[in-house]
């Protein structure tokens, strides 16, 4: 109750941006409304980057913005922001934020940034805010083993709220991700039950990844001031001395998402569930899959700013020239071996983990160099014991095999553009988002079956000629060596090669399509 009427002295007013559909409130119950919608992650590109769910919420978060409704996106100011130049500003209105647990306690203010390309026909840009706790974010990486982790991603979370609330922003749904989020749906139900503008406010977790599950020793329930509510996380897993923030996440939110149908499904079995597949199973009624889209403003081979040369479906000189240019830039041969025929380029942007599948390459790839069947380029950085497998396959076969190691925005784009063949075999995959950027960039994906990537990469089928890609089931290196003698054999008749570039390009995966997903479940949500 005290914390209610804290609130209500606190509200401010906090216009955002002029709606263009008619809000909720203003019409009572209207089907057309604006929703109101928070989206809060550890990752949003260009700012903060390491895989796909950056993208995925700043294109989410675009599209939403662009549909006239009202969002926020919230955000760690990492200490990389500050380094990197961003042009940040703080808000006034929402300094001193304390946040207090019961041996340390936090003032937390907020900066903004707008997001690059969110430009309504009106001119009104989408910021996005961002939670800044130097105590906290100003570490070597967004991700640390430190003892602190579970006070960082539990400040992201009541940071955000405790804005939220401040700003008397009513949002309709807090659409969190992954497990660094898991908590908000948590303190809703608990500590933050009675913030008036969130009375009705509905959760969305989106799990992008069920292998990370934000896992901790049982002791942090007490250190995060959470004693009196114990009773309300898992308690098996408490017994067994453990507490997720994931977990917890996926017993209180209102609805729980996946990036793609095929994982929501798969991960309600032990293989892909990783442990918590009973709680999924449990929730199956309110558990959906929306696969990831592309995000066209970036990502569109003829207006791409960052790469060699441009082209389209209907003239592709220009990907002929980026396969040059890139292959120039790795020192590549273009020219094929003795008594080979044209290499295929293979492709390879990707975090260098178990999750991708890579440990089947060093039974097969060997032969395919060898015979001057492939070239390679592999950008991607992780596991040492990836980055050593790739640097010594560079070794081996100088003049046939690039490396980068590390993370580069504009080479992920001169691969995509300049390869022939895109490699993802991933163990599981909830959506990937490489093999849909691939086939916008005339670049055919091969794939494992799972996940996202069985659900958008359509295989070649030569009798009909119909199909966007090669894709194979079991995860074996022979299963995949396989494959790569299926696409080389299509590699060798151009003409049906040149078929299967334009069935991938001429398929649709802009976020305009998804987002709409996303609304339907928003409003779902909000009637229910
Ligand atoms: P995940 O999120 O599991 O890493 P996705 O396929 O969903 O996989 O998304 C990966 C995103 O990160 C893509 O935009 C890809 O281009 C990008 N990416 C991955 N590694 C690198 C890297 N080393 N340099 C630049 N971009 C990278
Ligand atoms: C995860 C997944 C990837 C997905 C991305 C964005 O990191 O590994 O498959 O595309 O999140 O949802």
């Amino acid at each position: 109750m005290g914390q209610r009427a804290e609130f209500r002295e606190m509200a401010i007013s906090f216009p955002r941006g002029g709606s263009e559909l008619p809000s909720r409130s203003s019409l009572g119950f209207a089907p057309i409304a604006a929703l109101k919608i928070a989206l809060v992650a550890s990752e949003t590109a260009p700012f903060a980057k390491t895989g796909g769910l950056a993208d995925v919420v700043a294109s989410l978060a675009r599209a939403l913005h662009r549909q006239g409704h009202e969002v926020r996106v919230f955000l760690p100011l990492y200490e990389s922001l500050r380094s990197d130049g961003h042009d940040l500003t703080p808000v006034e209105e929402l300094r001193d934020i304390r946040i207090d647990y019961p041996d340390r306690s936090f003032t937390c203010c907020v900066s903004k940034a707008a997001l690059p390309n969110s430009d309504r026909e009106d001119g009104t840009v989408l910021d996005v805010e961002f939670i800044d706790c130097p105590e906290l974010f100003d570490r070597g990486g967004y991700y640390t083993s430190d003892p602190d982790e579970h006070l960082r991603w539990s400040t992201l979370c009541r940071g955000t709220l405790d804005v939220l609330g401040r700003s008397g922003w009513s949002a309709d749904v807090v659409h969190c991700n992954d497990y660094h989020t898991g908590l908000i749906p948590f303190y809703l139900r608990t500590t933050h039950r009675d913030v008036e503008p969130l009375a009705e406010t509905r959760t969305l977790l989106s799990i992008h990844n069920m292998s990370f599950q934000g896992t901790f020793g049982a002791d942090i329930i007490d250190e995060l001031g959470l004693t009196d509510v114990r009773g309300m996380f898992h308690q098996g897993h408490l017994a067994q001395g453990r507490v997720g923030f994931l977990e917890t996440g996926i017993l209180y939110a209102s609805w729980l998402a996946t990036v793609s149908e095929t994982y929501a499904t798969e991960i309600q079995e032990a293989e892909f569930g990783m442990g918590l597949e009973p709680l999924l199973k449990a929730r199956s009624d309110q558990l959906v899959g929306i696969a990831n889209g592309v995000d066209v403003d970036e990502w569109s081979p003829d207006r791409d700013a960052l790469i060699p040369h441009r082209f389209s479906a209907a003239d592709l000189t220009g990907k002929a020239d980026c396969r040059k240019a890139l292959l120039d830039r790795f020192g590549i041969a273009q020219e094929p071996g003795p008594g080979s025929t044209d290499p295929m380029v293979v492709g390879i942007v990707s975090r260098l983990t178990a999750q991708k599948g890579f440990e089947l390459l060093p039974d097969i790839l060997p032969a395919y160099l060898e015979q001057g069947r492939i070239r390679l380029v592999v950008l991607g950085s992780g596991e040492e014991r990836y980055e050593r497998y790739f640097q010594s396959l560079r070794d081996s076969y100088p003049g046939s095999v690039g490396v980068y190691l590390g993370f580069h925005e504009e080479l992920a784009h001169w691969i995509e553009a300049g390869v022939d063949l895109f490699l993802m075999p991933s163990r599981f995959e909830p959506c990937g988002l490489n093999q849909m950027l691939s086939l916008r960039y005339g670049t055919v994906p091969l794939v494992r079956h799972t996940g996202g990537l069985a659900d958008t990469v359509e295989p070649w089928d030569v009798d009909t000629s119909s199909g966007t890609g090669f894709v194979f089931h079991d995860f074996t290196a022979d299963a995949l060596g396989a494959t790569i003698d299926r696409a080389l054999e299509v590699w060798d008749d151009r003409r049906s090669w040149a078929t299967l570039m334009q069935n991938g390009m001429a398929r649709d995966f802009s976020w305009e399509r998804q987002s709409a997903s996303y609304v339907d479940l928003y409003r779902q949500m909000v009637a229910s």
